[in-house]
């Protein structure tokens, strides 16, 4: 195997020899070049295209902030790791919206150090075998993936953040996240964003509404995602309109790859427009009785609305056939196959929701976070991948 190719930025000569020292011990790991500065760091990547730079975050000149952000548009094959201090964590967050895949609280030791790297670079061998590059024409495509159920509290909130979050992370693209539980929505409490404008101050402006006026109407997440949170009082729900939606998604579309919409449990007005305008439906059962029962209901609804099978995705969470109903059955009722199975696993996902901290980022080991990860690659290669094989998801588990 080919050695993974390091560059270390830090403006302390001592910080990067013990680093090169901790380095000299890993086999797979190769120093190829240092810096001192932001300045000199983005010069020497763009040169040298490294696979790895491990960034300190204070600087003099250019931080390591601003120069992750140059070297992720100007290098964006090279993977980039902060070094931060304790109590650094705003920075972090920065560093991670302005393109950084990962960080390193200082001190660290060798071994933390090597896995690190190592998880950065095989991670992003992963991404760049799974994606087909966009258009040669470059010109923008734009995919709508609303997650819907015709049942509350199956899970619709924790997958719809969770593969926007995701699919921001490792498609590169512009992801948007619109939160269309109007009244009750609560993505930006899940996401841990603070709401300045909501989706209820932008239809105010509706005369004007274009791309970049929505586009300052969203929150960053420091995933590098846009979200559009919902009404903070569900009252102002009624006064947002299909035309609204309608409007909201189609401009989006100028500017975002990948729009993932969050709904409520109904067919209103609202969550039927982003239907509509879906390129997919992500349907989300679980498998106990009256969910069954909601969904099937569901389904026959798109089925007079028209929507194509291939349009609707039947994802099964909390998957599991230990309380009796086995997913051939489920199969079988629904006239559907299961395309994607997600585990329960409250100790990772309500935690993760409690914090803040979406478990696709913080707790990628666990089957829950793989099931979600391998949802948004099958979306881009479906969507974008030209392959036209809708082969249900491996199954992760059982
Ligand atoms: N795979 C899972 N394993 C364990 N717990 C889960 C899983 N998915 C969701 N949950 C939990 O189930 C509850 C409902 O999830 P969530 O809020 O995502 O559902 P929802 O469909 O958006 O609900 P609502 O209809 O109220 O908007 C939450 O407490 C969430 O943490
Ligand atoms: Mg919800």
């Amino acid at each position: 195997m080919e050695k993974i190719k390091v560059m270390i930025v830090d403006d302390s000569y001592e910080t990067r020899n013990n680093i090169r020292q901790l380095l000299s011990f890993s086999r797979d790991i190769k120093v190829t070049a240092e810096a001192a500065s932001g300045e000199e760091a983005i010069m020497l990547a763009g040169e040298l295209s490294p696979d790895v730079v491990l960034m300190d975050i204070n600087m003099p000149g250019i931080d390591g902030i601003k120069a992750t952000e140059e070297i992720s548009l100007s290098v964006p094959d090279t993977i980039v790791i902060i070094m931060s201090v304790q109590g650094e964590t705003e920075y972090v967050r920065m560093a991670m919206a302005a393109g950084a895949r990962d960080y390193l609280c200082k001190p660290f030791g060798g071994d933390e150090l090597c896995e690190t790297i190592t998880k950065a670079y095989e991670n992003e061998k992963k991404r760049r075998e799974k994606i087909t590059p966009l258009s040669a024409k470059g010109e923008m495509k734009s995919r709508v993936i609303t997650v819907f159920s015709t049942k509350g509290g199956v899970g619709k909130t924790t997958i719809a953040c969770n593969l926007a979050v995701s699919l921001a992370r490792s498609s590169k693209r512009r992801v948007a996240l619109v939160d269309l539980d109007l009244q009750f929505g609560d993505v930006a409490i899940m996401l841990n964003v603070s709401v300045k404008n909501t989706i209820s101050d932008l239809v105010k402006e509706f005369a004007q509404m274009d791309a970049s006026l929505i586009d300052e109407y969203m929150v960053t997440h420091f995933s590098g995602l846009k979200v559009l949170p919902a009404p903070v009082k569900p009252e102002y729900a009624e006064y947002i309109t299909a035309n609204h939606v309608e409007r909201i998604i189609n401009e989006l579309r100028e500017t975002y790859n990948y729009i993932i919409i969050d709904t409520s449990a109904n067919f209103h007005e609202p969550v039927l427009t982003s239907m509509d305008l879906s390129d997919k439906i992500l349907l989300v059962s679980t498998l106990d009785l009256p969910t069954i029962k909601n969904v099937k209901a569901g389904l026959d609804v798109m089925d007079t609305l028209n929507y194509s099978p291939e349009k609707i995705h039947l994802v099964l969470n909390k998957a599991s056939e230990q309380f009796g109903i086995k997913y051939k059955d489920f199969e079988s009722t629904l006239h559907k196959q299961i395309w994607s199975y997600v585990p329960e696993d409250s100790q990772t996902v309500v935690t993760s929701a409690n914090k803040g901290f979406p478990f696709v980022m913080t707790r990628t080991e666990t089957k829950v976070a793989k099931a979600i990860i391998d949802m948004g690659y099958e979306l881009m290669k479906e969507m974008d991948g030209g392959s036209s094989k809708k082969s249900p998801l491996r199954k992760l588990f059982g």
